[in-house]
């Protein structure tokens, strides 16, 4: 694994009454739109990880910020909601994933719900500080008082009117909103790209409202991990006859290693002491993305790349076994 990272909280900031955010002092560099995955203190358990978007911006922000909303009955959000408190530390992974714009130059449609406007606000951020394209925020919320960053975001649409337009739709008002809703208010509107970022059903509405080709759909699945990567890694491999070769490029540094058929590609690199990323361990997160240089490779679960990912090489190395002989892969 790669090693954890120390986070020291600088400031909480309340954002709504049931949503929290955390300023870390440590700067790291990051894309907009990626995530960190905190390891949370329990009693029963020792700890849990759950992933975090980072809501600040590397353009614009000085010190990187998550934004955290109590799950009901959630262990994690309730736990950082309660405690959180400047000076308080966390162990962190990251930053990971890949539901970052391929341009921030192109126009992009951007549909949240709830606490999915974590990522979102990244984006819009480091859009309209370091790009050139409009923006336009579809944003879903229970009712007023639930609707992060919405004095921020009323501040961000008057000094860019020309750029950026947030249309809010509160269920308190309009009731949930369907495929059809979403598909009127955004008809108007020929993005580039399209990120859906909030709650499953959120979620599933949005796409399918969506007449777009999946690879201009990005998606941002808040689900709690499974595993916990922070223990220490358990290597499935057994010790089969039939391998390829497989050369890795990670930090600068290049290995040949032996790639038995049954060994998943992280396992294989942990094994070897390679700093490899990742998180979930379970192709849901994208932490432990590379790209596939040359060779072909079967992945087991893929819940997180779209197409246009996998047509530019990327593969989820948590997921990947061998299929051809040689194989090479780039971290870089
Ligand atoms: C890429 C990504 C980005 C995300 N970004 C955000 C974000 O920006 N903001 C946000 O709010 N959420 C985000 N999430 C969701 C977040 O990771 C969590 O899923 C969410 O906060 C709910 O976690 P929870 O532990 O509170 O709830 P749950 O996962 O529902 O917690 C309940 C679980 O905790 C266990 N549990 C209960 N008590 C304990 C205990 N004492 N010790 C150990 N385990 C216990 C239970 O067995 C149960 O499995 C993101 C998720 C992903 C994958
Ligand atoms: S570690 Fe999450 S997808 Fe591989």
């Amino acid at each position: 694994m790669a090693d954890p990272i120390k986070l020291t909280v600088s400031e909480v900031i309340t954002e709504t009454p049931d949503a929290c955010s955390l300023v870390f002092e440590q700067a790291f560099p990051y894309r907009p739109g990626q995530f960190l995955t905190l390891r949370i203190p329990s009693d029963r358990t020792g700890s849990v990880a759950r992933c975090y978007s980072l809501c600040s911006s590397p353009q614009v922000d000085g010190h990187p910020a998550i934004t955290v909303k109590r799950t009901p009955d959630g262990y994690a959000s309730n736990w950082i909601c309660d405690n959180a408190k400047p000076g308080t530390t966390f162990e962190a992974l990251g930053p990971a994933g890949v539901f970052t714009p391929r341009s921030l130059d192109g126009d992009l449609l951007l549909l949240a719900a709830g606490s999915g406007i974590t990522p979102i606000m990244s984006i819009i951020k480091s859009t309209l500080a370091a790009g050139a394209g409009g923006l336009v925020l579809l944003y879903a919320n229970r009712d007023e008082q639930s609707v992060i960053f919405r004095d921020r975001l009323r501040a961000l649409t008057e000094r860019h009117p020309d750029r950026l337009t947030v249309i809010h739709w509160l269920e308190s008002v309009q009731g949930l909103p369907s495929a059809a809703h979403v598909r009127a208010l955004t008809a108007p509107f020929d993005p580039a790209e399209v990120m859906i970022c909030g709650p499953k059903p959120f979620m599933s509405i949005a796409r399918t409202a969506m007449d777009l080709p999946k690879s201009r759909v990005h998606l941002e699945r808040f689900v709690s991990l499974g595993g916990n990567p922070f223990d220490d890694a358990t290597p499935t491999s057994s010790d089969d006859s039939r391998a390829s070769t497989v050369e890795v490029v990670l930090d600068g540094e290049r290995r040949r290693l032996r790639w038995p058929a049954q060994t998943r590609l992280l396992d294989l690199f942990l094994e070897n002491g390679l700093a490899a990323p990742y998180s979930c361990r379970e192709g849901a997160c994208s932490a432990c993305a590379c790209r596939l240089v040359s060779g072909e490779v079967k992945m087991l679960n893929n819940e997180v790349l779209e197409q246009e990912d996998l047509d530019e090489g990327i593969i989820l190395a948590c997921q990947s076994l061998p299929v051809t002989d040689t194989i090479e892969i780039s971290y870089e």
